[in-house]
C-alpha cells in the first residue's frame, strides 16, 4: 500500500527493518523542509510572525498527538527525544521519588533495554525489587501469569504493548484494570505498538505511555511521553533551563511553568515535532485499522512461507504483530543478514537491544523481519526465495 509516497522505495531495496525505524513519506520530508526554508524561527520565544507560525505548528502537533492516542487533554503530551528519553523521564522524574526499599517493579524478560535499564538503576538506588511476569509457552504475557507475581508491595508494572522481538500484543486494558484495582501504576512502552495498532489511552487507562516518531513515518530525534494530567503534575523535570521557568531569583526561588512546558527545557526539536504532526496526519489518512489489518495478513503470508522451509526455526510463530523472529539452523544470524544484504534486503540481526530475551527464547541472537504497510507479498517472496537454499547462504554469507 502507498509505496509511491516513500522516496526510499525508489531504490532497489527491500526494507524489512521497520521495528528499527520506518521509512518517511514525501509529505513529512516536505513539511520539515518547509520549516527550514520558510519559517525557521525558534518556538515559544519570538514576537514576530514567523515565530508565531512555529508556535502554531508545534502546538498543533500536540493536538494531533492527543487525538491520535485518545488522550483527554493536550497538556498530557510532552515532546521528548524518543521512547528511551520518555521512559527515563518517567522512571527518574516520577518513580525514583516514589519507590522505597522492598517495593516491587514488575517487568518482563522480553522488554527492550530502554524499559529495563532505567528500572535496574532506580531499583539499585531505592532498594526496590525487580520481578518478571512468567511468560506462557509462546513467551506471551497473560493476565493470569501477571497475577502470580503481583503482591501488596507491587508499585508499578512496566511493559511494552508489543515487544520488539517476540511481538505479542499484550492485553494492556485488562492488565491496567487489574493493576488499578490494587493502586499499581502501569507504564507502557509503545514504541512498537503506536505505529501499528490503534492506541487509545482513555480506553486502556494506562498511566504513562512512551513512543517515538521515527517508527511511525516521522523523523528521528522526537518522541512522546503521555502521562495522565494529575500524574504529570508530580513528575520532576530532569532538565532545567530556558523556556520551562517563570522565574529564578535564587536556588530556593525557582518557579516552573505549567505542564507540559516545564518538561521541554531548551530549544526543542522543532522541525522534528512539526514532522511528527505531518506523520500523524499521513497515518490518519492511510487509516490505523487498515494498517494493522494489512500487516496481519502480510505476517500470515510470511509465516506460511517460512514454516515450509525445514532449516528455518521461527521463534514467535503465534505472535500477532508484524514482527517475525527466526534463525537459520546452525547459522549465525548476522551472517544471514549479511547474505540478505547482498540482495538488497534489509533485516535486523542480533539481540535487538532486548538482551534478557535470551533467557526465554533460549537463543541470544535472531534475524528479525519487521513489516509495515508498504511492504508487499512480492518482497516476502524474494526474501523466502533467498532463505530456501541453505547451501547458497553458506557459500555466500561471508
Ligand atoms: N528499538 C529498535 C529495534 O527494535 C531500534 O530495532
Amino acid at each position: 500500500m502507498h509505496r509511491d509516497d516513500f522516496p526510499m522505495l525508489r531504490q532497489d531495496i527491500i526494507y524489512l527493518d521497520n521495528g528499527a525505524t520506518s521509512l518517511k513519506p514525501q509529505c513529512v520530508i516536505d513539511k520539515m523542509t518547509d520549516y527550514y526554508e520558510n519559517y525557521s524561527a525558534n518556538a515559544h520565544r519570538g514576537d514576530y510572525d514567523i515565530s508565531y507560525k512555529v508556535d502554531l505548528e508545534y502546538e498543533n502537533t500536540r493536538d494531533l498527538v492527543k487525538d491520535f492516542i485518545g488522550a483527554k487533554r493536550k497538556e498530557e503530551i510532552v515532546f521528548t527525544s524518543g521512547t528511551t528519553d520518555s521512559l527515563n523521564l518517567i522512571v527518574n522524574g516520577f518513580f525514583s521519588g516514589l519507590l522505597e526499599a522492598g517495593d516491587e517493579i514488575i517487568l518482563t524478560k522480553t522488554e527492550h533495554a530502554s524499559n529495563v535499564m532505567p528500572w535496574f538503576r532506580v531499583a539499585g538506588e531505592t532498594g526496590a525489587i525487580i520481578k518478571y511476569i512468567p511468560l506462557d509457552d509462546n513467551n506471551f504475557v497473560t493476565l493470569d501469569n501477571l497475577k502470580k507475581v503481583v503482591t501488596p508491595k507491587t508499585k508499578v508494572i512496566s511493559l511494552a504493548e508489543i515487544t520488539n522481538v517476540v511481538g505479542d500484543i499484550r492485553p494492556i486494558k485488562e492488565i491496567t484494570k487489574f493493576a488499578h484495582e490494587r493502586d499499581i501504576f502501569v507504564v507502557v512502552d509503545g514504541a512498537q505498538s503506536v505505529p501499528h495498532i490503534k492506541t487509545n489511552v482513555s480506553d486502556t487507562d494506562v498511566d504513562f505511555l512512551a513512543f517515538s516518531a521515527h517508527k511511525m513515518c516521522g523523523p528521528t530525534g522526537v518522541g512522546v511521553l503521555y502521562a495522565k494530567y494529575e500524574l504529570m503534575q508530580n513528575i520532576e523535570p530532569m532538565n532545567l533551563g530556558g523556556g520551562m521557568n517563570e522565574s529564578f531569583d535564587a536556588p530556593d526561588k525557582m518557579v516552573l511553568k505549567e505542564v507540559p512546558t516545564r518538561f521541554e527545557a531548551g530549544t526543542p526539536n522543532i522541525s522534528g515535532v512539526i514532522g511528527l504532526g505531518e506523520a500523524i496526519k499521513y497515518l490518519n489518512k492511510v487509516g490505523m485499522d487498515k494498517i494493522s489489518a494489512y500487516e496481519k495478513n502480510l505476517r500470515s503470508y510470511l509465516i506460511e512461507k517460512l514454516v515450509s522451509i525445514p532449516h528455518i526455526d521461527i521463534l514467535n510463530i503465534e505472535a500477532d504483530s508484524g514482527i517475525v523472529a527466526f534463525n537459520v539452523d546452525g547459522l549465525f544470524s548476522e551472517d544471514v543478514a549479511y547474505y540478505l544484504n547482498k540482495y538488497g534486503i534489509c533485516v535486523r540481526a542480533g539481540s535487538h537491544c532486548a538482551k534478557l530475551t535470551k533467557d526465554v527464547l533460549g537463543v541470544a541472537n535472531s534475524i528479525r523481519v519487521s513489516l509495515y504497510f508498504y511492504n508487499t507479498e512480492s518482497e516476502i517472496d524474494s526474501l523466502v526465495e533467498l532463505l530456501k537454499d541453505k547451501d547458497k547462504i553458506m557459500k555466500e554469507m561471508f
